[in-house]
C-alpha cells in the first residue's frame, strides 16, 4: 500500500472513531483499515479520551494488535450485543452491500457485524464499484473435508473456485480451522439471490458477501471524508 493509500485508511478511521463514546461495547474489524481505526481507538482510551470502552476482535491477528496497544477486549459470550462495529471491506457497491474475507476473516467478521447494532465499513475510494464481483474473487470459507462438493456446486452457480494457499504453498486455515476457496464470478447482478443459494451448500461455513448488513460506509478520498448511509 503506499503512503497516500494509508493516509486514506487512517482518515476513514479517524471518521468511525468520532462516533466512539463511553462504554460502547466495540465490534473490532480485520485488515490493514480496521488496524488503524484499532490504533486510532487505542490512542484516544491510553489518553483517557475514552472509557469504559471493550471490544471484540474479529481475528487473532486484531486480537494480538488490541492485546499490544491496550485495548480492552471481551467476548460475545460476555457481551453478546455490540453498540457499533466498525470494520474495512474489499468491494462496496452503491447499495451498500460488500465483499470481504480478502484477509481470511469473513466468518468472524459477519457474526461481529450481525451481533452489533451498528455496522459501520470504513474504506477508501479505491473499494468503491459499481457491481460487486468486479475487483476481486468472492472468499467461500468451508470445511475442508467439504471441498469437493462445494467447488462443484460453486461451478454450477457460475464460480470459478480456487483454494486460498499461503506464500509456502499450504492451504490457508482460517482462525476457525477451516478453508476458503476464493471464488471468481463475472460481476455479480443478484447478490442477495447468490449469498442464498452459497449459504445453502452443505460444508459452506460463510461466504464474503455482506447483504444487508452495513448500516454506513465511511469513504475516504483525497477530495475528503464522506458518509453513505442506508
Ligand atoms: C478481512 C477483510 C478486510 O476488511 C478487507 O480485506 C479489507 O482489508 P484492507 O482494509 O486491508 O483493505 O474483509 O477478512
Amino acid at each position: 500500500m503506499d503512503s497516500d493509500g494509508a493516509t486514506l485508511k487512517q482518515q476513514a478511521a479517524a471518521a468511525a472513531l468520532e462516533h466512539v463514546v463511553d462504554g460502547m461495547v466495540l465490534g473490532l474489524g480485520s485488515g490493514s483499515t480496521a488496524e488503524a481505526f484499532v490504533t486510532a481507538l487505542a490512542a484516544r482510551h491510553a489518553a483517557g479520551h475514552v472509557r469504559d470502552i471493550c471490544g471484540v476482535p474479529t481475528s487473532e491477528r486484531t486480537a494480538a494488535l488490541a492485546r499490544r496497544l491496550g485495548v480492552p477486549l471481551t467476548t460475545l459470550e460476555q457481551r453478546p450485543r455490540l453498540d457499533l462495529a466498525i470494520d474495512g471491506a474489499d468491494e462496496v457497491d452503491p447499495a451498500l452491500q460488500l465483499i470481504k474475507g480478502r484477509g481470511g476473516a469473513l466468518l468472524r467478521e459477519k457474526v461481529v457485524a450481525a451481533s452489533a447494532e451498528r455496522f459501520v465499513v470504513i474504506v477508501d475510494d479505491t473499494k468503491l464499484v459499481d457491481r460487486l464481483g468486479q475487483r476481486m474473487p468472492l472468499p467461500v470459507e468451508l470445511v475442508a473435508f467439504a471441498t469437493p462438493l462445494v467447488a462443484r456446486r460453486l461451478q454450477h452457480l457460475g464460480g470459478t473456485p480456487t483454494l486460498r494457499r499461503t506464500s509456502a504453498g499450504d492451504p490457508f486455515i482460517t482462525d476457525e480451522g477451516h478453508v476458503i476457496l476464493d471464488t471468481q464470478f463475472a460481476p455479480i447482478d443478484d447478490p442477495e439471490a447468490l449469498a442464498a443459494h452459497i449459504a445453502a451448500i452443505p460444508g459452506v461455513a460463510a461466504h464474503g458477501l455482506f447483504v444487508a448488513l452495513a448500516s454506513a460506509v465511511i469513504i475516504a478520498e483525497p477530495t475528503g471524508v464522506r458518509w453513505r448511509r442506508r
